[in-house]
């Protein structure tokens, strides 16, 4: 299997109008769910940790966990470390051999979240081919602080201020999404997403990938979005369905046989989304 270089796959993909999915993983479980639906859909994938299944278990164990299912796909999954606010973190992640980390400072003022940027970057250069996500705007849900209606979109001029200054490869945008599930389907600024994809031609990363249309999805990947982020739909699939196999029998619950029912279920949504991407089953446009 050859494993690309992540930070020329996704210019390419760019280029070629295609998308990787990161799917946020948080054990070998679910990580063995994303390696199974990206050899049956026959991809590559990002495994992507939060910061709390860092701090839980070191980025070193993610990196060994994710280097011990490897060899049982023929896939490449490349590791990423998500929304990271810390330099530190990030840096910590490099070192334990990550192929990809995001530093979010997207909270912060422009000249700090590019402050920001630039030290993962160069700390990265020293750890030749790791990528380095950036983000721009805000992606919506959960914590995320938006002032005014529009104060989630993405300034072109500050999207370009952070390529020219930082120089990440990839760059994440705020333009509608929201992390999870979503009480109305996000409106997603297409024309924003244009102007950017426009100005600049580092491949683009579109957050929220559970509670976007497919038809949206496919339309951003035609526009430059070459990374789709997946995380609420696998957590809560896994969840679920674990506490779906655990109250049929709470007393004889062995975690071996439960999880041998819940993984093939994490997989079908894993790969329902991957046929999304790659214009497969549910090619809409
Ligand atoms: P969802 O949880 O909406 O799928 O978004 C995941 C994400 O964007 C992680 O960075």
């Amino acid at each position: 299997m050859k494993k690309e270089n992540l930070i020329t796959l996704l210019n390419n993909y760019r280029k070629q109008q295609k998308c990787i999915i990161g799917f946020n993983v948080n054990d070998i479980y679910d990580l063995k769910a994303v390696a199974l639906a990206a050899d049956e859909a026959n991809c590559p994938v990002m495994a992507m940790t939060y910061p709390p299944v860092v701090e839980l278990n070191s980025s070193y164990l993610c990196r060994k966990m994710v280097d011990g299912i490897q060899p049982f796909s023929k896939n490449p999954i490349y590791l990423h470390l998500d929304h990271s606010i810390s330099v530190d973190m990030c840096k910590k992640a490099i070192d334990d051999g990550y192929d990809s980390v995001m530093i979010d400072g997207s909270q912060k003022s422009l000249k700090e979240n590019i402050a920001m940027t630039k030290e993962v970057v160069k700390y990265a250069e020293t750890a030749a081919g790791v990528m380095v996500e950036a983000e721009i705007g805000k992606i919506m849900g959960r914590n995320v602080v938006v002032k005014s209606d529009d104060d989630f979109l993405a300034s072109v001029a500050d999207v370009k201020a952070m390529v020219e200054e930082a120089g990440p490869h990839i760059m994440a945008v705020g333009i509608g999404t929201a992390h999870g599930f979503t009480p109305q389907t996000p409106k997603i600024h297409f024309d924003r997403l244009s102007e950017i994809a426009t100005a600049i031609k580092e491949p683009l990363v579109l957050h929220g990938g559970t509670g976007i249309p497919d038809i949206d999805i496919q339309k951003s990947i035609k526009m430059g979005v070459a990374k789709l982020n997946v995380g609420t739909i696998v957590h809560t699939t896994y969840m679920k369905e674990l506490y779906k196999e655990m109250a049929k029998d709470i007393d004889s619950a062995y975690p071996p046989y439960l999880l041998k029912s819940v993984i093939p279920k994490i997989k079908e949504v894993v790969l329902d989304r991957l046929n999304v991407v790659n214009f497969k089953s549910k090619a809409l446009i």
